[in-house]
């Protein structure tokens, strides 16, 4: 069944400056992760190879300035991984931009976003809610990889999914809208 949000989300236009990565730019995905580290953990350039249809950029010219990948959790659920904005490009909307595009995917998706983080505060402000850090599969031999900091277990779900019998999804789908324009 075809949900309201997934109704009123195909009315709306997403922009293109968010793209689906190419096989040419998984070193530059690679580095930048390996620069944000440990805030990011870092990814073998031939493991994002494999799953780089799992990955979008945002581009400037030739360069990678931010990237983030969709993976398989369950039936319901995706990961959001790699979460990395070029710290020279900070501060300018592009991590919103990054992140309200996925949501839209998994939104059309009929599905649930989950992530862990070591900055929780971003995804509050994207809408996302603490949850128990057993609903997020451990990755073996990375979880140590972020110095001591904290991590935390996110979810994202839209509205009419928590509030079943809720029609009042409009605000939500309109401030991913408005974030996706941002930066038009
Ligand atoms: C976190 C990150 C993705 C934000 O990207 P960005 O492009 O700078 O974010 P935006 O410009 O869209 O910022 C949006 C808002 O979030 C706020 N924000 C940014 N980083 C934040 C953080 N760590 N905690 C709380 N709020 C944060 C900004 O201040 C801004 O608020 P404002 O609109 O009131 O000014 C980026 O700093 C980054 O890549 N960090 C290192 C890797 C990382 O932490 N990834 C996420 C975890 S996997």
């Amino acid at each position: 069944m075809i949900s309201a949000d997934v109704h009123n989300a195909r009315s709306f236009t997403p922009l293109p400056l968010v793209a689906r990565a190419e096989l040419g730019d998984a070193a530059a995905i690679a580095w930048l992760l390996r620069r944000l580290a440990p805030e990011t953990i870092p990814v073998p350039e031939n493991e994002i190879r494999c799953d780089i249809d799992r990955y979008r950029v945002v581009r400037q010219g030739d360069e990678i300035v931010a990237t983030a990948a969709l993976m398989p959790l369950d039936r319901n659920h995706l990961e959001l991984r790699s979460v990395a904005v070029d710290p020279e490009c900070g501060g300018r909307g592009l991590g919103t931009q990054l992140v309200s595009a996925l949501q839209w995917e998994v939104l059309l998706q009929g599905r649930h976003l989950r992530c862990v983080t070591v900055n929780p505060g971003f995804f509050e402000r994207m809408g996302f809610s603490r949850i128990p850090m057993r609903r997020v599969p451990p990755k073996p031999g990375r979880d140590d990889c972020t110095a001591g900091r904290a991590r935390v277990a996110m979810e994202w779900r839209p509205k009419s999914y928590r509030e079943k019998g809720n029609d009042d999804d409009q605000p939500e789908l309109d401030s991913l809208h408005s974030n996706l324009l941002l930066q038009a």
